[in-house]
């Protein structure tokens, strides 16, 4: 699979822009701020239907237009040979997603059928940043290697919306006391779904581990032991039950304290946790070890490789951890590539060995064109 073009219409700071795109290595070249990352996040769009940086899909929106549209043509190595996928937004609307011109009635169909992996700078946000972060990263890899664990936690996630407004209703004093019947009914369904989460990710994990530790020992002068490990309040216990012993909590504080929602993956090395421990060198080894892993992973499930989006490495990583990303490169383990950098010589000079295509684009304040 590989992208072919890539259209933008009134994306971030970009007006309108039309790329044909290389099959190997794609070189996005400017200043900062020019719009390189939001190249990068277009594909991400594309793949995940979201942005990889902002938080909210109107951020995308350029300032002071009212939609946007990003288009992309993906040729794939079955029928049809060519798909175009589009993402757009209107100010205030919802967003669509279509391919081949057919909307999709859910996003999450769309999930995992053209997988992209993107290594960036704010990588090791994973590592300093709380379970949140790391939820939401395993949760988006696990959603796009397995459909199944997609729709449970979609399950997951809408009846615990239900489940934190009975607690809403029932912690307001203006309301005449909450509704305990429709709680338990909740739970009722809720346990299971909880329960089966955590066999997912424990299976996952399982997986995953080994591979992960595999990238970070070639990718760190180190010899140490790193690891990550699954921590849940659900691992050996009965769900039904906690949220049982949780109730009175639940309704004082008005939230469900207990659960999936909650789980985290501690990262570790010699024991001890990465955050606190490992040195900055080697906190981005173990960020990019975790994104190759992902990489590895996805390629495996969908036998198809991902899109591999390299955002400034080579202003950011040491010139160690770059080799390694360009041996990859150019053994081609990778299939497409973008990345991003301020300087065209330099990335000249490190890619002068890479012997797959190489388009070359420049970047200036919102219009990109080949070099
Ligand atoms: N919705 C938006 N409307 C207009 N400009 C935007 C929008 N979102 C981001 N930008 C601008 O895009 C620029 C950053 O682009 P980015 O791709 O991150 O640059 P870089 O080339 O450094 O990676 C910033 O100047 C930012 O203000
Ligand atoms: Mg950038």
């Amino acid at each position: 699979m590989s992208l072919d073009s890539l259209q933008l219409l009134f994306f971030k700071n970009y007006d309108e822009a039309a790329l044909r795109l290389s099959p190997g290595l794609n070189c996005f070249i400017g200043d900062n701020g020019s719009g390189k990352t939001n190249l990068l996040d277009a594909i991400h769009y594309l793949s995940l239907t979201k942005s990889a940086i902002s938080a909210s899909d109107s951020l995308s929106i350029k300032q002071g237009a009212d939609f946007f549209v990003v288009k992309g043509v993906f040729s794939t190595n079955s029928e049809p040979e060519h798909e175009t996928i589009q993402v757009s937004l209107r100010q205030g609307q919802k967003k669509t997603l279509t391919h081949d011109k057919q909307p999709y009635e859910r996003m999450a169909d769309h999930i995992g059928r053209y997988p992209a992996v993107l290594i960036s700078p704010y990588d090791t946000d994973l590592i300093r940043q709380g379970s949140e972060e790391r939820r939401k990263y395993f949760d988006s890899l696990m959603a796009q290697l397995d459909h199944q664990f997609l729709e449970l936690l979609i399950s997951y996630n809408a009846l615990l919306r239900q489940r934190n407004a009975v607690l809403k209703q029932g912690g307001d004093r203006s309301s005449h006391g909450f509704d305990r019947e429709y709680l338990l009914a909740l739970d009722e369904q809720l346990a299971p779904l909880g329960q089966q989460l955590t066999v997912l990710r424990e299976a996952f994990l399982s997986e995953y581990v080994p591979i992960f530790q595999r990238h970070y020992q070639q990718l760190a002068d180190g010899r140490e032991a790193v690891t990550l490990t699954y921590k849940s309040e659900l691992l050996g216990a009965d769900f039904a039950q906690l949220l049982r012993a949780n109730e009175r909590r639940d309704f004082a504080l008005q939230r469900s304290t207990t659960g999936s929602h909650r789980d985290d993956f501690v990262f570790l090395m010699e024991d001890i946790p990465v955050k606190s421990h490992a040195s900055q060198g080697q906190q981005k080894s173990f960020a990019i070890a975790l994104k190759l892993a992902q990489f590895e992973m996805l390629a495996a499930r969908q036998q198809q490789k991902p899109l591999l989006l390299l955002d400034d490495i080579f202003d950011r990583l040491d010139d160690k951890r770059i080799a390694r990303l360009l041996e990859l490169v150019a053994d081609e383990t990778f299939g497409q590539v973008f990345l991003t950098d301020t300087n065209l010589e330099r990335t000249d000079q490190a890619l002068a060995r890479v012997t797959i295509p190489i388009l070359r684009f420049r970047v200036q304040n919102g219009v990109v064109a080949a070099v």
